[in-house]
């Protein structure tokens, strides 16, 4: 059976888009499409966490993360995906 979808909240208000987070959605896109959890990971983006000022924020379920960049995000997505096996049934 397939365990509870994750989710990966990307913050898409102005400040952290432009300082990275436009980028940064398609780093994400890619690792979920090359690693094939893209069944299990709902990619969603918010208007804005209140966190302007520790931007760019993404969030992985329960979890913040400030200060994300392009280059930093996949070993996050590392570190919370591993290589997708814990989002496969
Ligand atoms: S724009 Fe991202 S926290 Fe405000």
């Amino acid at each position: 059976m397939m365990k509870k979808k994750r989710e990966i909240t990307l913050c898409m208000g102005s400040s952290c888009f432009a300082r990275g987070n436009a980028r940064t959605l398609e780093v994400i896109r890619t690792f979920l499409k090359e690693h094939d959890i893209e069944a299990g990971v709902f990619l969603k983006g918010s208007r804005c966490e209140g966190l302007c000022s520790k931007g760019p924020v993404v969030r992985v379920d329960d979890a913040v993360y400030t200060g994300v960049s392009p280059d930093g995000i996949e070993e996050i997505l590392l570190r919370e995906f591993g290589e997708g096996e814990d989002v496969h049934d």
